[in-house]
């Protein structure tokens, strides 16, 4: 861990605050995220860790502050150049509440995150028009990169298995799988253990732990867990009432005062 402390900054948050009518969601939030590092944020409920992970993907545009990735300044794009930008830059997320199709197999959710590394379109691809041979090539390349991730989250017996039938705790890993798919530099969890039970939270621990290590992701975490929290975050920002009232490892933030008042004396 330790080597992570002088690693470059991968992600820096400048005084972001953010808005929504007469709501303020964050105020003049600023942290860094360094290559390689798990980062935790945490808060109570409504502390805004879910906005902040949106400031960082380039779905809301804060009011004030920049969001730095490898010192670019991802804010100055109007909204949708934003978002293809920030994915292309290598950040990818999942979400707090599951946002898959349902309907469809396992193998086919997680396709949906390789559309970035597509070279002929999805539409292409469902036509089977004259660029058939070369999508039907493209799409065994992308296939077999999804079997790769399939394998890897241990999730092989249910690839065909629309992901509305598993168990919650599945659907999170599938969401997780999406995610990776997507090849992310930076991997932006939001409460991928809630809802969890002890077995499950235990698997999912590996494999963000085995994500870091193998692939060298950077992980941004949002957990309610404090002992997942404590066990595998390099460093820790926490929030309340949309203010940063702690950042440090987590030996620090377990010692800070108004951390204890603020959060963890409550029981999350
Ligand atoms: N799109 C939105 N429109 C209006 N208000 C919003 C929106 N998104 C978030 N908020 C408000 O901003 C504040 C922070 O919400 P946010 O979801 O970021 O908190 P959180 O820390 O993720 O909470 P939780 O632990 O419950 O997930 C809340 O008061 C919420 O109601
Ligand atoms: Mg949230």
């Amino acid at each position: 861990m330790n080597d992570r402390v002088n690693a470059p900054v991968v992600l820096e948050v400048r005084h972001i605050s953010l808005g929504f009518g007469g709501v303020q969601a964050l105020t003049d939030i600023s942290f860094d995220v360094r290559e390689h590092e798990i980062r935790a944020i945490i808060g109570p409920n409504g502390a805004g860790k879910s906005s902040m992970l949106n400031c960082i993907n380039g779905v809301y545009q804060p009011q004030q502050g920049q969001i730095l990735l490898r010192g670019e300044d991802v804010g100055r794009f109007s909204p949708r150049v934003r978002l293809r930008r920030v994915a292309e830059m290598g950040v990818a997320r999942t979400f707090q509440n599951l946002a898959l199709f349902k309907g469809m197999s396992v193998l086919d959710n997680i396709m949906t995150g390789r559309h970035l590394h597509m070279h002929t379109g999805l539409v292409a691809q469902a036509l089977r028009n004259p660029w058939w041979s070369r999508a039907a090539r493209e799409e065994n390349t992308q296939r077999q990169h999804v079997e790769r991730i399939i394998d890897f989250l241990e999730i092989q017996s249910h690839r065909k298995t629309p992901v509305g039938r598993l168990p919650y705790g599945l659907q999170k890993r599938v969401d997780l799988g999406r995610a990776l798919a997507m090849e992310p530099r930076v991997l932006l969890l939001d409460e991928p253990m809630a809802g969890m039970n002890v077995e499950e939270k235990q698997d999912m621990c590996r494999f963000i732990l085995d994500v870091n290590d193998e692939f060298g992701t950077t992980i941004v975490l949002i957990e309610h867990d404090m002992g997942v929290v404590m066990d595998i975050s390099d460093r820790v920002v926490v929030l309340d009432y949309g203010r940063k009232i702690g950042d440090g490892t987590p030996d620090e933030v377990r010692a800070d005062d108004a951390v204890i008042s603020a959060y963890l004396g409550t029981d999350h």
